[in-house]
Formats: C-alpha cells, structure tokens, sequence
C-alpha cells in the first residue's frame, strides 16, 4: 500500500513497574543509573507514544511517569492554552504501571480511554479514578479482535497473549500463562505498516508467532534476562515466569522464539531495573547479535 502518513513511535518509558532506578533498590543498575558518570541513564516505566501525524497521539499504557515523560517529548505538549495533543490512551493490562498515569491524567482534559472490559472494571470499580470525569474522559470497552481507531487513519486491536491477573489481584497462586482480557497485546496497522506492542507475555506459541511475522516493528516483554534474575540478584524471590514474564534467555526464552521470525525491527521494552541488558556486556552482546534492540527512553522509530 502507498505511504502517505508518517508512522512515529516514542518509546516514553523503557522500563518495567519501578523505572530504573527503583526507588528502593540498590542493585547494580540502580546505583549505576544513580551515578551521572556511569552512562547508564535512569529509565522511565513502561508506555509508548504512536502518531501519524506528529499533531495528534495516543499513548499506549498510562505510566506513573507520564508527567515526566511528557515534560521530556515535546510532540505531547500543549500547543495551546489548556490542549493535549494526547487523543487517546490504549491500555495492554491493569497492572499499576500502566494505569497510575491515569491519576496524572486529570485536570478536566478529553481523551478516549479504550481498553478491554477486564481492565476497565478495575478502573470502574476503584473510586480514585473517578478523578477522570467520564463526561469529559471517554471510557470504551474493546472485545478481543475487534478493530478501533486511538487515532484518525490508524486501525488497532487488542490479542490474548499468555499472562495473568494484575500482582493486586492475585489471591494465592495465580493461574499462569492464560489467555483473556487481563493482558493483551495491541496490533496497530496504518498504510500497510503493522506494529506490535507487547510489555507482558508469558510465552510465544505458534499463533502469536504467525502473528508477528512480517511485522514492522515489535515492541516486546524484556523484563527480565534470566528467569531467575531476581533471586540471584538477591532483589526478590519471585522468577520471571511467576511474574507472568517469559525471560528473554534460556528454554522458552524470547530469543529463540521470536529471533528467527521476519520482523524488521524487535524491540525490548518493559524491561527490568535487575536486567543485565542495560549495560555493556555478554547479554547485551547477545541480545544486539540476535537482531534485537533494547529501548529506552526518548527512542523513536519512523516508519
Ligand atoms: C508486572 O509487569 O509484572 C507488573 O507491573 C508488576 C507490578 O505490578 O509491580
Ligand atoms: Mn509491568
Ligand atoms: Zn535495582
């Protein structure tokens, strides 16, 4: 198909739930992104910016950082008084990283809230939300599959991919790696160009490879390097997998499930303050030799 818009996408936040640093960490990454002089700079939690245009966006995931991450990208300031060239916000989950935005998002300013009806009952059903006047701020539920438009010209859908309920829903051990409405990952096709952002996946099967392939751009899950990353980090005791997170190494691990899939560009984002990708070093060097890239914040990608 003939390109006749010009396909932006912003990595706002890099990061996973946290940022890096975290606030109450002191691992490796976290010190040095503490250290002006280590060149590994602090990273944002988890959204990315699409737009067509460059006038109007949609913001993918609501971050705890949006204020910041707005304050850093000019394309989402306000053109004029009391404006946001913010259309709309499309949410892949409930997980607090990707919905406190909404919080910072009020201010009586209209935008179309889309998400799936899983997510939007746990923005209906907690009161503080409702700091976003539903007269003003449009809440749309989407079914799995159903196509809508964040943006003029830009068709999307959200998919089941593996996962579980959000960490403050767990009630005992959470069923790990169903398919629902509790994490989706967003397909954005315009002009031909189709885009994936997935920031949490438990597994690749087959019909999400299919999927992907002959993608653009993938924007995928890189939470954690080694499934067990956090224990041997000494920073939690939970794996990776128990977090809902494939690990990008190891059997199962997203380097082999999606390396050897055509897509042009295969992105990490999402990816966790104890993840050895942020710096120099063999898993870096690994992940760049697969074809992959490792976001962070202020990344752009034209399409
Ligand atoms: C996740 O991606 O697993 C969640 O954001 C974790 C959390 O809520 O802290
Ligand atoms: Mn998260
Ligand atoms: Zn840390």
């Amino acid at each position: 198909m003939k390109k006749t818009s010009d396909f932006r996408i912003i990595v706002l936040g890099a990061a996973a739930g946290g940022g890096l640093p975290q606030w109450n960490c002191g691992c490796l990454n976290c010190s040095m992104a503490r250290d002006p002089a280590s060149g590994l700079e602090p990273q944002s939690q988890s959204s990315l910016a699409v737009s067509l245009d460059g006038e109007v966006w949609a913001v993918l995931n609501a971050s705890p950082d949006i204020r910041q991450q707005i304050l850093h990208n000019r394309a989402l300031q306000p053109r004029r008084l009391r404006h946001s060239p913010i259309e709309s916000v499309v949410l892949t989950s409930g997980d607090i990283d990707h919905l406190a935005g909404l919080l910072v998002l009020r201010e009586k300013q209209a935008f179309i809230l889309y998400s799936t009806g899983t997510v939007g009952r746990i923005i209906a059903d907690n009161p503080a939300f409702q700091v976003l006047d539903p007269e003003i701020v449009s809440r749309r539920t989407v079914a799995i599959e159903e196509a809508f438009a964040p943006l003029s010209g830009l068709e999307a859908r959200l998919f089941a991919v593996p996962g579980k309920v959000p960490l403050f829903l767990e009630d005992g051990e959470p069923e790990l790696g169903v398919e629902g409405e509790h994490t989706v990952g967003l397909e954005l096709t315009a002009d031909g160009r189709r885009v994936y952002y997935i920031p949490g996946c438990a597994m690749v099967n087959e019909a999400l490879a299919q999927r992907l392939s002959g993608a653009d751009a993938l924007f995928f899950d890189g939470t954690v390097f080694h499934n067990d990353e956090m224990v041997a980090t000494g920073t939690g005791n939970k794996t990776g997998r128990r977090m809902g997170h494939m690990p990008i190494a190891g059997e199962g691990g997203s380097l082999d499930a999606l390396g050897d899939l055509d897509i042009r560009r295969k992105i990490y984002v999402h990816i966790n303050n104890t993840n050895p990708i942020w710096r120099a070093g063999a898993e870096r060097e690994r992940v760049e030799g697969r074809g992959f890239e490792v976001g962070f914040d202020g990344m752009e990608v034209r399409l």
